[in-house]
């Protein structure tokens, strides 16, 4: 979704800004725009479509001189993609600059009134009302950060701001409600971003502003101000990746990089929490007590993360027989959910920012429920505000497909299972030890799924023309299913649907005809038989089918598929782990047969931090 990016200081900061913009794209936008300040006026250029365009209009920011600036990548919402509705937003007498990321609920009331008081809009957004309303009240009270708050109060909805004012030159202002926004400490300047990949280039020191507060930067100094406009001190945190994390390294895309990365994510979430052959999990705060007491377990999370939970549930319930609910976030804060204070709520997001997921945790706060969060980007909200927080430390991702999250994630999850089952005593020590060492080969297992990519990218080419493709499987291979149809769609556009093999006689049955590509999940064993007698079916029906498997069912599954892949033997638990790699790479082969923006897909943003 949006980025925001603004700098003060003493360099030229157009330049400054586009860089920072760059390393915003992966969040997804269709526009872009910079606003600059100096010699007491305020100069903006903003255009539809790539950062590309933004920065030849501008001669890479040479057009804009001036020390102080703010920048916007735009997702849209309110408006189609175009210039206009591009940000910045001038007020209408072009003294007051604003970039917006979240939904102002209430901007129509507030467009209305300040319509019938005669001022003119330039565009259909929701964000160039709070520009001019900021306006009016500047009108009102000559003093822009008095104006600051008096918007703040009178705006609903989502929102980071970087506002400018021409009567203030080098200074930039900041505020924040549900919508992400850090501050940078530079050494003689300031920034603001969405996210410490447009800033880290230049610091590693960040703070990040909470819901309410109120920033005030100039080049040598940055002030935190509360919703009651008293001043306070914020937190410095120090970024601990490099660069080179969120740069392609001489891959053709951050997916296949972010695919590869894979097992070496894995060990950095595995490695540091085994201690003596068990599983120790840092500061946290869960006990045996607070497990036994409790009557359910939600998981809640959206997109790849709630697939995740998906798998969590089967695992989850087989080791610690308690039931397990996974819900969509977006659904789960309106359904009324019942919890209270013996609810453990399990949270998962990789951006620790998705808006729905972000509302879903604060609404079972609100009823009483504990909760514990797994989530890839340190200090995002959610991590913030969980009561525990496990790290998956994939390091930046940057495609948004999601890959390298969704595979630490379901580790993650995994061993916080088998902690709580130890925890519990669910499961006995001779199991429990055998578990441990077996998560402990994943990643190099891992390292043979990924040596198999050409044979992959064979099927690819084989199928790359389809136009609907349905994924089966049961148990574990049905939630595995539902993240591989996932990466199909989301980058290759091709339409894909996963179900439960049992659920296939019931309706969907019916979609398949000659040529259909099945891709027939089945790497559970204990119902391996059950997942051929679908592969049998399917065919029978003219379907081709492509088996996913394990090593040992490989010589079942070749008699009756089109085409085998494998991945190695392992515990059950861990199937996914290994299965979701070459559903990965299929996807991504079959994107790029098809000649796909692989890391930027149509439509979509990396973090949805818009209901
Ligand atoms: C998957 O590839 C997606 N891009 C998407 O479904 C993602 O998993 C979802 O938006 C949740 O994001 P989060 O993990 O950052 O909360």
């Amino acid at each position: 979704m949006c980025g925001i990016v603004g700098y003060v200081g003493k360099e030229q900061a157009a330049p400054i800004l586009l860089d920072g913009l760059s390393r915003l794209e992966y969040r997804g936008y269709d526009s872009a725009g910079v606003c600059v300040g100096g010699d007491g006026a305020l100069k903006v250029a903003k255009t539809k479509g790539r950062l590309s365009n933004l920065s030849e209009m501008t001669h890479g920011g040479g057009d804009l001189p001036g020390t102080f600036g703010i920048g916007h990548t735009r997702w849209a919402t309110h408006g189609e993609p175009n210039d206009v509705n591009s940000h910045p937003h001038l007020s209408q007498d072009g003294r007051i600059a604003l970039v917006h990321n979240g939904i102002i609920e209430n901007y129509m009331e507030i467009k209305e009134m300040l319509l019938e008081k005669g001022v003119q809009f330039a565009s259909e957004t929701d964000s160039e009302v709070v520009a001019q309303l900021l306006q009016y009240y500047y009108r009102k009270t000559s003093d822009i950060f008095q104006a600051v708050y008096k918007v703040l109060h009178r705006i609903e909805g989502a929102y980071a701001l970087g506002i400018l004012c021409a009567d203030k030159p080098d200074q930039i202002i900041a505020a924040r409600k549900d919508a992400p926004l850090l501050l940078g400490h530079g050494d003689g300047c300031a920034f603001i971003a969405s996210d410490a990949t447009a800033i880290i280039k230049h610091t590693r020191e960040v703070s990040y502003m909470e819901d309410g507060e109120v920033a005030l930067l100039t080049a040598d100094r940055i002030q935190v101000y509360n919703a009651l406009g008293d001043p306070i001190e914020k937190e410095r945190h120090v970024i601990d990746w490099e660069i080179s994390a969120a740069e392609k390294g001489g891959y053709e895309h951050f997916m296949f990089k972010e695919i590869m990365e894979e097992p070496e994510a894995l060990r950095r979430t595995i490695g540091p929490r085994i201690r003596d052959g068990r599983i120790e999990l840092e500061g946290f705060s869960v006990t045996a007590d607070t497990l036994r007491s409790m009557s359910r377990l939600y998981i809640v999370a959206c997109g790849s993360s709630y697939h995740v939970g998906m798998v969590g549930k089967y695992n989850i319930e087989k080791l610690l027989r308690i039931p397990v609910e996974v819900q969509l976030a977006s659904e789960f804060r309106y359904c009324d959910p019942i919890l209270d204070e013996k609810t453990l709520v399990i949270i998962i997001s990789q951006s620790g920012e998705t808006l729905d997921t972000m509302a879903a945790l604060r609404e079972a706060k609100a009823r009483g429920a504990r909760i514990l969060s797994i989530v890839n980007v340190v200090g995002s909200s959610i991590a913030r505000e969980s009561d525990d927080v496990l790290y998956t430390w994939a390091g930046p991702e940057i495609a948004v497909a999601t890959t390298k999250a969704y595979s630490t994630q379901l580790m993650l999850l995994d061993m916080i299972t088998l902690y709580f089952a130890d925890l519990l005593g669910t499961v006995d020590e001779k199991t429990y030890r055998k578990l441990v060492t077996e998560l402990q080969t994943i990643p190099d297992k891992l390292e043979k799924v990924l040596a198999q990519k050409e044979k992959i990218q064979y099927f690819a080419s084989q199928y790359f023309n389809h136009d609907s493709v349905f994924f089966i499987g049961r148990n574990l291979d049905f939630a595995l299913g539902l993240e591989g149809s996932l990466k199909l769609k989301e980058i290759s556009y091709i339409h894909s649907e996963a179900y439960a093999s049992g659920e296939l006689k019931h309706g969907t049955i019916s979609l398949i005809e000659d040529g259909t590509l099945v891709v027939a999940l089945s790497t559970y064993g204990p119902l391996l038989d059950k997942a051929m007698s679908n592969v049998v079916e399917v065919r029978a029906r003219g379907a081709d089918v492509l088996a996913l498997t394990t090593e040992s069912g490989e010589e079942a599954l070749a008699k009756n598929a089109t085409g085998v892949l494998t991945v190695p033997d392992t515990a059950e638990m861990f199937l996914p782990s290994l299965g979701v790699v070459p559903l990965q790479l299929f996807a991504y082969y079959v994107a790029l047969q098809k000649g796909c923006d692989i890391d930027k897909p149509r439509n979509l943003a990396k973090s949805v931090t818009v209901e």
